[in-house]
C-alpha cells in the first residue's frame, strides 16, 4: 500500500451520516448476547488454560509441586519454567516502546505478585482452575517494596511511551522574585488498576506455522507482528480477531504474559486453547496507572496573574520495567504562565508495570493542578472561574504555539450557565441544603491532546450500487462501530445503511491504534479518505464519458452524495453511481486512504481538546460522607461525528473523573505485596445509585488545522478537570483539602 493517497476529500463531503446522533450499529448484537466476544469462542477440541499465579511479590520459586494438579482428572498438562519453551524473543527485550516486559515462564524470579508461575491446562475450566488451585510453591522471598518511602528511587529517561522527564521554559526565579504570592501542594494518587468489564482473554489455535488468535486488542497492526515475533513466525501468518472489546482502557493496546501463555499452551498441546483472567487475574499483569506523590506551585503577581508553575511528580513503576505516568506534564499548556519547570522522578514497586490508563499523565496531573488553581484563585481573592479567565492561555506557554481551535471560554460559559455557578457564594461551609447536608461547589479545566496516527482504510464500489468500507479498528464501547461506519458512508457518499462495514480483525488495512482519543480522527479519517479515492475514481470515469451528464466537467468540482455523482455548481446535473459503472461496464472500483493531517500545521500549531467542568457535592456534617450530587461538563473537540456517542463518551469520562476523586485505589498488604481488594467488593468504583446528574455538554468548535476533517478525541477529556472539580467542590462544602486520593472520610475529619 505504498502508494496509499493521502488526500483531502474533493468529491464527498461529511455530513449526510456524521453528525448524526445514529444509535449504534453494533447495539442489537451486543444486547442480544450476538456480538461475539473473545472468550465467546470455543472451536473444535478447545482446551482450558487456568495460570496459577505468584503468592509472594519479590523473590524466587524454589520449588514448583505440579504432581497433585497432574494427577487432578481432566488436566492434561501443566507448564512450567522447566519445560516451557523459550519464545523467540526474549519476553524482557522492548523491540518498540509499546512493548512491555511480560512474564511468560522464562525464569524462577518473581517480580510481583499474581505473577504467571505455571499454567494449567485440562479439557475443562473446572478442571483447570482446581489444577491451578492445586500448585504448591516454595519460595525465596524478599521483603515486597511498595510504596514511595519503601520502593526503589531513580532518574527516569522519559515518561509515557518516549516524552521527556523533565520540561522547563522562562525564568522560574526571575519570575518568583516578581511575585507577590505562591501557592503549593503536595497530592498523592494511588495504583489504581484497570478493570474493563470483559477482562483479558485469549483463545487460540494453531495450524502447523498459522496461528489465529481471538483476543481484544486495541492495536491489531501493532499487535499481529508482536505476537509473530515472539513465536518466531511471519506476521503475515497471524490471524487476529478482535471485533467487540468489553472496554479496554489503555491495558488492551499491549501484549501482556497470560495471553502470550495461552498462545504457547495451543502450540504445545496442538490443540486450541483459552485463557480468560479472572477478575482477581487483572490486578498484576496487565498493567495499571501509576501511583504518584506530585508537587504543585504556581506563583502569582499583584494583579492575580500567574508568573510561574512549577510541578514535580514521583511517579511509580516496577522493578524490571520503566513504563511512568507522565503526571507533571499535565499543565505544560493549561493557563498562562510565563516561567514554567516541571520534572518527574521514578519510585520501583514491586508491583506489575504500569501503563497507559485512561488520559495517562492528564488524569492524574490535572487532578492535583486544579486543586492548585483553586487555593490561588482563594489567594486571590477572586472566583475560581473568573481567576481560570484572568490566566487563560491565548497560547501553548510551553512552546509559544497558538492552539489549532480552543473554545474553552465558550465551555466554561456554557457549562457556567447551565450550572447556575454565579449563585456561589466564595467562602466554604456556606450552602446547606433542606436535609442539612453541607453543599459545595467546585470546578476544573479539562484538556487532552489530540494526537493523530497513520491509520490505513479500503473502500469498495460495486456496481449493484452496494459499497463495503473497512479497517482493522477496534470498538472497545466507544462506539467505533457506529461513528467510524458514519464516516465511511461519508466517503462513499451513501447512507451508511447501504454499505457494508467492517472492523476488528487483522485481514484488514491497519486502523491504528484506538488509543490517544484519537482513533475517530485517524481512522475515521482513513476511512473518509477511501471512499474519496474511489468517487474520484468514479468522476475520472464519468467525465470522460460522452453518454454521462458529467462528460467533459473533469476541471469541476464533483461530489458524491446518496448515490449520485453531480456538479457542485449545479447538483441537477448528475447522474447515479451505477449508471456510471454499468455502462463502463465496471465491476467495482476499490479505494485506499490514510487521513491526513498537514505537517506544517503539527509544527506550527498547539493541538488540543478542552472542556470544562462543574461539581456540586453534599457532606453529611456528622458523618463526612461524601456524595457528588450534579456534573455538568461542557467541552469543545472539534467536529463531533456523533453527539450520542461523543455524550456518553464523555459523560463515562466524567465518571470515572468521579471514581478517581472518591472511591479507586489500588492497596497491597505492606508484609506481602499482595493486592488486598482484587475484586469488584473491595476495589470500588461508581455503580448506578453513586451517579447523580451527569450532564456533558457540546460546543461547537471548527478546528481548521488539526487534520482534513477538524476531528478531535472525546474518550479521555471528561476524566480531567472532573477530580479536580469534585476536591474543590468539597473545600467549598466544608473548607478541607485532602493530601490524597480518593478523597476519604478518615482524611476530612
Ligand atoms: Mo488510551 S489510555 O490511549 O487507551
Amino acid at each position: 500500500m505504498a502508494d496509499t493517497p493521502m488526500v483531502a476529500a474533493h468529491h464527498v463531503r461529511l455530513g449526510s451520516n456524521s453528525g448524526q446522533s445514529m444509535t449504534r450499529k453494533d447495539g442489537l448484537a451486543k444486547v442480544t448476547g450476538k456480538a461475539n466476544y473473545a472468550a465467546d469462542n470455543r472451536p473444535e477440541g478447545l482446551l482450558h488454560a487456568v495460570f496459577a499465579g505468584a503468592s509472594i511479590a519479590r523473590g524466587r520459586v524454589t520449588l514448583l509441586d505440579t504432581k497433585a494438579a497432574l494427577a487432578h482428572p481432566g488436566v492434561v498438562h501443566v507448564m512450567t519454567p522447566e519445560n516451557t519453551p523459550a519464545l523467540s524473543q526474549d519476553p524482557d527485550e522492548k523491540t518498540t516502546p509499546f512493548t512491555a516486559r511480560i512474564d511468560v515462564l522464562q525464569h524462577n524470579d518473581v517480580r510481583y505478585a499474581g505473577q504467571p508461575i505455571a499454567v494449567v491446562v485440562a479439557e475443562t475450566l473446572e478442571a483447570a482452575i482446581e489444577g491451578a488451585r492445586l500448585i504448591k510453591a516454595e519460595y525465596d522471598e524478599q521483603p515486597a517494596r511498595i510504596g514511595f518511602d519503601d520502593g526503589e528511587a531513580f532518574t527516569p529517561e522519559a515518561v509515557g511511551i518516549s516524552t521527556p522527564p523533565k520540561f522547563a521554559t522562562g525564568d522560574l526565579e526571575a519570575q518568583r522574585k516578581q511575585a507577590a504570592s505562591s501557592v503549593s501542594v503536595v497530592v498523592e494518587t494511588p495504583l489504581q488498576y484497570h478493570n474493563a468489564m470483559e477482562p483479558h482473554a485469549v483463545v487460540a489455535a494453531w495450524d502447523g506455522d498459522k496461528l489465529t488468535v481471538d483476543m481484544p486488542n486495541q492495536a491489531i497492526g501493532l499487535a499481529k507482528p508482536g505476537i509473530a515475533n515472539y513465536f518466531g513466525i511471519p506476521a503475515e501468518n497471524v490471524t487476529l480477531r478482535s471485533p467487540y472489546l468489553g472496554g479496554g482502557f489503555g491495558s488492551k493496546a499491549v501484549l501482556f504474559g497470560p495471553q502470550m501463555l495461552g498462545i504457547l499452551a495451543a502450540r504445545e498441546l496442538k490443540r486450541p486453547v483459552k485463557l480468560a483472567l479472572k477478575r482477581d487475574q487483572m490486578f498484576g499483569p496487565v498493567q495499571h496507572r501509576s501511583a504518584t506523590r506530585q508537587t504543585v506551585r504556581y506563583d502569582i503577581d499583584a494583579d492575580n496573574r500567574l508568573l510561574a508553575f512549577e510541578h514535580q511528580a514521583n511517579v511509580s513503576t516496577s522493578s524490571f520495567d520503566n513504563w511512568l505516568d507522565g503526571a507533571a506534564n499535565a499543565g505544560l499548556s493549561l493557563y498562562a504562565t510565563p516561567a514554567i519547570s516541571v520534572a518527574h522522578s521514578g519510585t520501583r514497586f514491586d508491583t506489575g508495570t504500569p501503563g497507559a490508563m485512561r488520559a495517562p499523565g492528564i488524569a492524574t496531573g490535572s487532578a492535583v493542578i486544579e486543586c492548585a488553581i483553586d487555593m490561588a484563585a482563594e489567594k486571590a481573592g477572586m472566583d475560581p472561574l473568573e481567576f481560570r479567565l484572568h490566566n487563560y492561555a491565548e497560547k501553548d506557554h510551553s512552546n509559544g504555539k497558538p492552539y489549532s481551535a480552543k473554545a474553552l471560554r465558550e465551555c466554561y460559559e456554557t457549562a457556567a450557565n447551565a450550572f447556575g455557578w454565579t449563585d456561589r457564594p466564595p467562602k466554604p461551609g456556606q450552602m446547606r441544603d433542606e436535609d442539612g447536608l453541607l453543599t459545595g461547589w467546585g470546578m476544573g479545566t479539562s484538556i487532552f491532546h489530540a494526537p493523530f496516527f497513520p491509520a490505513k482504510a479500503r473502500a469498495v464500489l460495486r456496481k449493484d450500487g452496494t459499497a463495503r468500507a473497512e479497517t482493522s479498528g477496534a470498538d472497545m464501547g466507544q462506539g467505533a462501530w457506529t461513528a467510524l461506519w458514519q464516516m465511511a458512508a461519508d466517503g462513499l457518499g451513501m447512507a451508511a445503511d447501504d454499505i457494508d462495514f467492517d472492523i476488528g480483525h487483522s485481514d484488514l488495512p491497519d486502523g491504528s491504534v484506538a488509543g490517544g482519543s484519537a482513533h475517530t480522527a485517524s481512522a475515521g479519517g482513513a476511512l473518509f479518505a477511501a471512499g474519496n479515492d474511489v468517487i474520484r475514481q468514479l468522476a475520472e470515469i464519468a467525465t470522460k464519458d460522452s453518454d454521462s451528464p458529467l462528460f467533459g466537467a473533469g476541471n469541476e468540482r464533483l461530489i458524491g452524495e446518496n448515490g449520485r455523482l453531480f456538479k457542485a455548481s449545479d447538483p441537477s446535473v448528475g447522474e447515479p453511481y451505477t449508471a456510471i459503472l454499468e455502462r463502463a461496464g465496471i465491476d467495482e472500483i476499490e479505494g485506499q486512504g490514510r487521513g491526513n493531517r498537514d505537517k506544517a500545521s503539527t509544527e506550527t500549531y498547539a493541538m488540543f481538546s478542552h472542556g470544562a467542568v462543574f461539581a456540586e457535592v453534599k457532606v453529611d456534617p456528622d458523618l463526612y460522607q461524601v456524595r457528588v450530587t450534579r456534573l455538568i461538563g461542557a467541552f469543545a473537540a472539534g467536529r463531533i461525528i456523533n453527539p450520542r456517542l461523543a455524550k456518553s463518551q464523555l459523560t463515562g469520562g466524567m465518571i470515572w473523573g468521579m471514581s478517581f476523586a472518591l472511591h479507586e485505589e489500588g492497596v497491597h498488604d505492606k508484609r506481602t505485596g499482595r493486592p488486598l481488594n482484587n475484586d469488584f467488593a473491595g476495589y470500588h468504583i461508581p455503580v448506578l445509585a453513586d451517579v447523580p446528574h451527569v450532564e456533558a455538554l457540546l460546543v461547537d468548535e471548527d478546528d481548521p488545522h488539526v487534520n482534513d476533517l477538524g476531528v478531535k478525541g472525546v474518550g479521555e477529556l471528561g476524566i480531567t478537570g472532573t477530580v479536580g472539580a469534585i476536591a474543590n467542590a468539597v473545600w467549598h462544602a466544608i473548607g478541607v483539602r485532602t493530601p490524597r486520593y480518593p478523597i476519604k472520610i478518615e482524611d476530612l475529619l
